[in-house]
């Protein structure tokens, strides 16, 4: 169990383990989406360049899996922290949305979001629901992207300095359902580590990264976070 005021700065790190109990498939577990369709085909530029609506349609196939989804317990026990702490932060490598339909405010997106897209031209925009509004831009015709980060993008700079300079003053660093693989977010938890923070990792399964953290607890996401903060 955790006191939260016991900590000034917390961050939950989150990747597809948190969203895997409200029915949201991992990229690399079994039945992960790495498994069933192949990257290059579907999520790096050079697929939409070859082909945008393969790649539009793709994605619109997860937009509708995700909205039959919705947040479980361990969501909302995050989100519900965010009320009464007033220095919380969700760092997520998810692309679903799930944290902020919890009602999760604080919330940087590492690798982007299912529910934007991005002109060359024109920027970012929101587009919500299961099929996109357009294919392409209204104001030039170009083809609008997914805004999220593919194999082979970089990430956004602003988003990932926002995300280490919060790491890196955080008192208590938690991290939940990642598979610690895919840099830079896989060494976010050094970065906490280095800084003194008191670090948890909540996974049924252990990581390469496992060993550096205080506490290692392996259970689903929901169960640990209960247990964690009680009431
Ligand atoms: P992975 O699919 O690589 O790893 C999911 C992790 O969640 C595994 O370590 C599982 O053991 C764990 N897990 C499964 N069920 C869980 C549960 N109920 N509670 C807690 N943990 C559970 O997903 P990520 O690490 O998020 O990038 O993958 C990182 C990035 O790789 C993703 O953001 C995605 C992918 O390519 C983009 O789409 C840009």
């Amino acid at each position: 169990m955790i006191n939260p005021g016991d900590y000034k700065q917390i961050v939950f790190f989150t990747g597809a383990g948190m969203s895997a109990e409200s029915g949201v498939p991992t990229y690399r577990g079994s039945g992960g989406i790495w498994h069933q369709y192949n990257w290059e085909e579907y999520a790096c530029q050079r697929a939409f360049d070859e082909d945008p609506q393969r790649v539009l349609k793709f994605h619109q196939l997860r937009r509708k899996a995700v909205l039959e989804c919705e947040p479980h317990v361990g969501h909302l026990i995050i989100s519900e922290l965010e009320k009464s702490h007033p220095h919380i932060t969700v760092v997520t490598q998810n692309i679903d949305g799930m944290h902020q339909r919890a009602g999760s405010k604080n919330v940087v997106e590492l690798h982007g979001s299912l529910w934007r897209v991005r002109c060359p031209r024109h920027g970012t925009s929101e587009d919500i629901g299961e099929i996109y509004k357009n294919y392409k831009c209204e104001a030039c015709n170009s083809w609008l992207r997914p805004d999220i980060v593919w194999f082979e993008d970089m990430l956004n700079q602003e988003v990932v300095q926002k995300a280490i300079k919060v790491i890196a003053s955080c008192k208590l660093f938690i991290s939940i359902g990642t598979s610690a693989v895919v840099y830079p977010a896989a060494g976010f938890p050094t970065i906490a580590k280095d800084n003194n923070a008191f670090c948890v990792e909540i996974n049924p399964e252990p990581s390469p990264i496992s060993h550096i953290y205080d506490q290692n607890i392996r259970e689903p996401a929901s169960k640990a976070l209960a247990n964690l903060f009680p009431g």
